[in-house]
């Protein structure tokens, strides 16, 4: 009966919190290794969760690249915007990935849907350190850079340590680098280890982790098995007032192992 599955829903939900030693925990049914669709219940919950904590006025809003963010952005909730002003910034350049699921893109559609402004960051993924120097000189990037400083809310997924270097095509070296270190997940270009180490960290231009402390509303969205591990170690590295958005398949994954 509904009644009894909200509340083990609940359940689940303080104890993965105090599991993870985070803010606040939100599961939605499903599994997003096996069915993608439900992405649209996880952007219903970033969107309720938001609307629960923003006050009205003025939010600078940064987000990531990836499926999952794409997927957010999408189902992001338009009432959300009533009474409320957004800036919406790309945290990473993102040139190099998919273009559907760069940030530029993601941060676009987002903004459609918040009627707000969309701040962009176009730089490559791969930089070498000369570039790199140059590119951070340019006053449109940096005009976005000083916006990501200003974000109160983040919203970023993280993915699956091999997963991710391949998707990164990271060179062979590389990727034997990461694979040894033990990486078990990634984030804004660092993989880390289970304990939340990070070993292996690619030089790009935008938001960096270690700007995570400051954001006073920084929300984890990643859902599926897959990407259990990933979220546990991460917990470890992240600041207190992290929120998890998950689903079922990676909640059981982290409290059970299953
Ligand atoms: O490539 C950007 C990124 O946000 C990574 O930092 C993260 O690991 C990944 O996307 C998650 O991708 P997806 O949502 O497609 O699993």
């Amino acid at each position: 009966n509904i009644w009894r599955h909200q509340s083990s829903v609940h359940v689940q939900e303080k104890l993965l919190k105090q599991t993870l030693d985070i803010r606040q925990v939100k599961i939605v049914s499903g599994d997003a290794d096996s069915d993608r669709l439900q992405n649209y219940e996880l952007g219903l919950q970033v969107s309720q969760y938001l609307n629960k904590k923003l006050d009205r006025g003025h939010h600078t809003l940064a987000i990531t690249g990836g499926t999952t963010m794409l997927d957010i952005a999408k189902n992001m909730q338009e009432s959300l915007a009533n009474g409320r002003d957004f800036t919406v910034v790309a945290a990473r350049g993102g040139l190099g990935d998919q273009l559907a699921a760069q940030a530029n893109t993601i941060s676009d559609i987002l903004a459609q849907r918040l009627h707000g402004r969309n701040m962009v960051l176009y730089t490559p993924e791969k930089l070498s350190q000369e570039t790199y120097r140059l590119l951070l000189m340019e006053p449109s990037i940096q005009q976005t850079l000083q916006e990501l400083k200003r974000a109160n809310i983040l919203l970023f997924s993280v993915g699956d340590a091999k997963i991710m270097a391949e998707r990164r095509e990271v060179d062979l070296d590389e990727a034997e680098l990461i694979a040894k270190a033990g990486a078990v997940g990634e984030a804004f270009g660092c993989f880390f280890d289970a304990d939340g180490k990070i070993v292996y960290r690619m030089p790009r231009i935008g938001f960096q982790i270690e700007d995570l402390a400051s954001v006073a509303h920084p929300i984890l969205v990643a859902g599926g098995s897959s990407k259990a591990k990933a979220i546990a170690a991460f917990a470890k590295l992240a600041p207190k007032q992290l929120v998890l958005i998950t689903d079922h398949g990676a909640a059981n994954q982290v409290l059970n192992g299953e």
